[in-house]
């Protein structure tokens, strides 16, 4: 199998590659451009590994892409801005990479009839759960409503272009045949997660390890919750191929929830540090108008009927080995 990984320079996108080389049937292509990844997370196996290669470039440049889709059985579609903080600072990169490179990926793999999964995020949720559920007891499904704010807000622009992402790839399903997958990751997260662009886990990690006050957006009595990035990988090369997964939307994460204060001070409490916790309103954080959900779980029944989906890691466990990447990233013992 020729697999074709977009973001492959990426937190997700990197550990998948390894993930696929595993199989000696397969032969992986990277593809990335570094906007938020890099060489470093490709360690195990850029220029290492014969049966992996390496192209940089942007999936907003049809025709650098076109031979590497040609070439490919399968294409994973990682490659997006990604991060809340990366997203409101780079708000037209956001609108048209996302669009450019779907509308770029799907072309190419329908003219060349090559099998696409389409990473899109439980942001296309919006703030549906605290609108639909009074009780706080259920999960999204696939099939909710998608309850989104302003226009004037940036943060729902990323939303809707993955939503766009979504509906043109089952657009190219019902109407030529295309074959792919549609998965919503929910918070995933293990090493290699980069903190710089707002990603919850390793900024609260790091500010521990390096004894700094901790910052909760907000009151931190949002709850979220978390998938090891091993459990993703190993779910969605299972949809890529699975016949009925087909034209289909999965969600990809874990239903257990923790509130965010509570994350904050059991990593305060695993990494022995002196941290305080500091609530910031969003206000402070992302500017006037931001708006977050106060809760974003997903109901993962439609995954687990497919391919007998298991979460074989626990928090505990996820944030042990993040704390020992980051630990080994900033040389602190
Ligand atoms: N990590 C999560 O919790 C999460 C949640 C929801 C959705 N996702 C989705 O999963 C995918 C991977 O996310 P990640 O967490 O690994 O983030 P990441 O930033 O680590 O990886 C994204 C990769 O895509 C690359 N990239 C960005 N724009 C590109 C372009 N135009 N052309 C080529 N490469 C480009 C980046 O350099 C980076 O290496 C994204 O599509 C993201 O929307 C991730």
């Amino acid at each position: 199998m020729k697999i074709l990984v977009t973001g492959a320079a990426g937190f997700i996108g990197s550990h998948l590659c390894e993930l696929l080389l595993q199989d000696e049937e397969n032969e992986v292509r990277g593809l990335d451009n570094f906007i938020t990844g890099s060489k470093e997370n490709m360690r195990a196996f850029y220029k290492v590994h014969p049966r992996f290669s390496f192209v940089k470039g942007s999936v907003t440049d049809k025709e650098f892409l076109r031979p590497h889709i040609e070439w490919a059985d399968h294409v994973y579609q990682l490659a997006a801005p990604v991060g809340v903080k990366f997203i409101m600072n780079n708000p037209v990169h956001t609108i048209l990479d996302n669009i450019r490179g779907i509308d770029n990926i799907l072309e190419l793999a329908n003219q060349y009839n090559v099998k696409v999964l389409v990473a899109s995020t439980s942001e296309v949720y919006g703030k549906s759960l605290d609108l639909l559920d009074t009780t706080g007891t259920r999960g999204l499904t696939e099939e909710d409503y998608r309850i989104e704010g302003s226009t004037q807000n940036h943060r729902w622009a990323y939303a809707n272009t993955k939503a766009l992402d979504e509906f043109l790839a089952l657009a190219y399903y019902k109407q030529y045949g295309l074959k792919c997958v549609v998965i919503r990751f929910f918070n995933t997260v293990g090493p290699r997660q980069s903190s710089q662009y707002g990603m919850v886990i390793p900024n609260f990690v790091c500010q521990a390890l390096k004894g700094e006050d901790i910052t909760v957006y907000g009151d931190g009595t949002q709850t979220r919750s978390f998938l090891h990035v091993y459990d993703a990988i190993q779910a969605i090369t299972e949809l890529m191929i699975t016949e009925h997964a087909v034209g289909q939307v999965y969600n990809v994460g874990n239903p257990f929830e923790i509130s965010i204060k509570e994350l904050a001070e059991r990593i305060i409490q695993k990494t022995n540090s002196r941290s305080k916790i500091r609530y910031l309103s969003y206000h402070e954080a992302y500017g006037a108008g931001f708006e977050d959900m106060q809760r974003r779980t997903p109901n993962i029944d439609k995954i687990v009927k497919t391919i007998g989906f298991k979460i074989r890691y626990d928090l505990d466990t996820i944030l042990d080995s993040i704390i020992a990447y980051q630990k080994a990233k900033l040389n602190v013992t």
